[in-house]
């Protein structure tokens, strides 16, 4: 029972069982391009080996080798990763899903697309290349609107091979448990170890369903990448909140002034960096906002994505209908019922254009896998700064955003609301390469 698959009427419409492997066979009329022509050489030595085993815990939260978070997986750029999934008792099977990392199909851990779910006592080997330095982070892609509720998730961080010595790097996961709000698993305020005059990158990661407001105080900060990608020339911000969106990351970068420096992780949660400027009260957001639209300085893309190859449009909508048999008010795809959404399909080496247009009542931060895009426009208003890369973007009630990639890495892709339970109530289609 894959979110993506099983859960959301797949096997049932197709034919496989519900609650046990999504498998590929119950899938009718897909198929992905075989495993072995699409993981990494197998004759190369892993640079970055780790194996994580996931546990129910008594509490019914999940653990990855024993935390919530997971460990973080750090890689240097170039490195081939190596990840051996143990499921140890987690009874619907589970699978891990590299969010943001542009891996080979075969290694993008959606149960019921890309692999059966691995059940308790199985082991699933992950092999890719960290060909992209940036934040990001892993999670199960089986049952996922539980699983990583409950903490089935973790950060992975791939650093170029050239570090700045002197920065202090950080990670802030921030999740929402069932007991609260939380970054790194620490309710209330974390302190850091950075120290009076050092630069800092945070990088902020948002496993939330819903956005993050993220803001700084006591010094004015940059956003220094945004998914994984670095922005072009980031202008300084003084006063204004940064959204994350479900899914989604931010590095921002500031150097810590004498009094300290404060960063508030979605309202509740906060990390500290040589004291706290506010005196441990700041709670309430900016009502301004970094916007990415306008963010930087612009740069040639590696492409043209005037003229398309494809050029796709994605409506949200919703509309009363059947779902895994059941009756209810369903989100549409370009007003099809999930799993009835034609599947937007791509040849490799096509510019792929997409308007997406949210006609509903409610946000949707839209996670495409295996592909970066880059934002054209929001409501027709061009894009003005740097390239702004996204995996993981919000668009709000009533926006259209234009975005564009290419499409360079071949198979079954999913394309979904990151508010995962949206997704599980029929808010994914699939991008497919002929
Ligand atoms: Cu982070 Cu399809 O998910
Ligand atoms: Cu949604």
């Amino acid at each position: 029972d894959s979110y993506d698959m099983a859960e959301m009427g797949y096997a049932d419409w197709g034919g496989g069982p519900v609650g046990e492997h999504a498998s590929m066979e119950g899938m009718a009329g897909m198929h992905t391009t075989p495993v072995s022509e699409l993981t990494a050489d197998p004759d190369r030595t892993a640079d970055v080996r780790a194996t994580f085993t996931v546990r129910r815990e008594d509490d019914g939260g999940y653990t990855v080798n024993g935390t919530s978070p997971g460990p973080l997986l750090e890689a240097t750029l170039g490195d081939l990763v190596e990840v051996t999934l143990v499921n140890d008792n987690v009874e619907e099977g589970t699978t891990l899903h590299w969010h943001g990392v542009d891996v080979p199909n075969a290694e993008d851990g959606v149960a019921g697309v890309t692999q059966d779910a691995v059940m308790p006592g199985e082991e699933f080997v992950y092999r890719f290349v960290a060909d992209q330095a940036g934040t990001f982070w892993y999670h199960s892609h089986q049952v996922s609107h539980e699983q990583v509720r409950q903490g089935l998730l973790g950060p992975l961080v791939v650093r170029p091979e050239q570090t700045d010595q002197g920065v202090v790097d950080e990670v802030a996961v921030i999740h929402q448990y069932d007991e609260g709000p939380t970054v790194n698993g620490e309710s209330g305020v974390v302190a850091s170890h950075a120290q009076v005059g050092q630069e800092v990158r945070l990088r902020v990661v948002n496993t939330d369903n819903g956005v993050n407001p993220v803001w700084v105080t006591g010094a004015p900060y940059r956003v220094l990448a945004v998914d994984g990608t670095d922005v072009n020339q980031p202008d300084e911000v003084t006063g204004d909140a940064y959204a994350v969106p479900a899914g989604g990351r931010v590095d921002l970068g500031f150097t810590v002034p004498r009094d300290g420096v404060r960063v508030d992780l979605g309202g509740s949660a906060a990390m500290t960096f040589a004291g706290d400027p506010t005196g441990g009260t700041q709670a309430i957001a900016p009502d301004s906002y970094v916007d990415l639209l306008s963010y930087g300085e612009p740069a040639d893309l590696d492409f043209d994505p005037t003229q398309p190859d494809r050029d796709f449009e994605y409506t949200i909508g919703k509309k009363p209908g059947f779902l895994d048999g059941m009756p209810g008010l369903w989100w549409t795809v370009n007003g099809h019922l999930y799993p009835d959404v034609p599947m937007f399909m791509v040849s490799e080496g096509d510019v792929v254009t997409f308007a997406i247009t949210n006609d509903s009542d409610d946000a949707h931060p839209m996670h495409l896998h295996g592909h970066h895009a880059v934002v054209l426009s929001r409501d027709g208003e061009p894009a003005t700064g740097s390239p702004w890369w996204t995996d993981s973007l919000e668009v709000g009630v009533g926006e259209t955003y234009e975005i564009a990639f290419v499409a360079d890495n071949p198979g079954l892709w999913m394309d979904h609301c990151h508010n995962l339970p949206h997704a599980q109530n029929g808010l994914v289609a699939h991008l497919m390469y002929d």
